[in-house]
């Protein structure tokens, strides 16, 4: 922890940017499914982990994490790097049965996350306490937290335009395959599609950034 409170701490990096209101509903889904009980969100920089995973894990992209996700037990792999693996359809698959596309499988389906609807109730209010934290929303992304929560998954609306405005190149797409509604499974997928895809590697001077 102490570390957390020194800016050398955390590298210099490009893309990092906050949580859009469905990846932190979706992030609240995968913290109260308790998926962190057997995935980790930590690639360690050991070499069998960089081979399977990709670049190991900055400070930097845990830094808008509250709480971080970084878990102590892999029963699945770790899904620190999971974003753009699989396509949506694989993602939504998988949660529903994951031995549709799994066979092997020991992880539990979450069906039901089809069926339950998003819901807008303290969207605004988290984004706020996590302004208290130092994570920078502005004052529009915290007045339309609601709007932009639906937005993201319904990408011929009016307000996804201003959504994109808000926050340029993330994912605005109906990630769950039902256009009738915004739910559970959208906000979910949403989250693990972005996840570790936020820092430009090709940008990073491990280096430049120790000097
Ligand atoms: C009981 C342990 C367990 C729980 C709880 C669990 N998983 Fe898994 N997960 C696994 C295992 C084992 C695998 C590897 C086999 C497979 O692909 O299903 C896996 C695979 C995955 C993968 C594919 C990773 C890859 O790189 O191939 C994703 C994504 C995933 N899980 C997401 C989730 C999410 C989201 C939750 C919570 C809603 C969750 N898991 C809950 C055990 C679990």
């Amino acid at each position: 922890m102490p570390l957390f409170y020194l800016k050398s701490t955390i590298e210099k990096t490009e893309g990092m940017r906050p949580y859009t209101p469905l990846e932190l509903a979706g992030r609240n889904i995968y913290v109260r499914e308790g998926c962190y009980t057997c995935h980790s969100q930590m690639v360690r920089p050991l070499r069998d982990e960089l081979e399977r995973y990709g670049p190991y894990s900055l400070a930097a992209e845990s830094m808008y994490d509250r709480p971080f996700q970084w878990g102590s037990k892999r029963t699945g792999p770790d899904l620190a790097r999971v974003g753009g693996k699989y396509s949506d359809e694989w993602q939504r698959d998988h949660l529903i049965d994951p031995r549709s596309v799994s066979p092997t499988s020991i992880m539990p389906g979450y069906p039901f996350l089809m069926d339950k609807t998003i819901s807008a109730r303290g969207i605004e209010d988290h984004l706020k306490v996590n302004v208290v934290y130092g994570v920078p929303y502005t004052e529009e992304q915290i007045a339309k937290a609601s709007a932009d929560l639906f937005a993201q998954a319904q990408p011929d609306s009016d307000a996804a335009y201003e959504f994109e405005e808000r926050y340029p190149g993330v994912l605005v797409r109906d990630f769950d395959g039902d256009p009738t509604k915004v739910t559970e499974m959208d906000a979910i997928i949403a989250y693990l599609q972005m996840l570790g895809t936020l820092v430009d590697f090709d940008l990073y001077d491990e280096k430049a950034n120790l000097r």
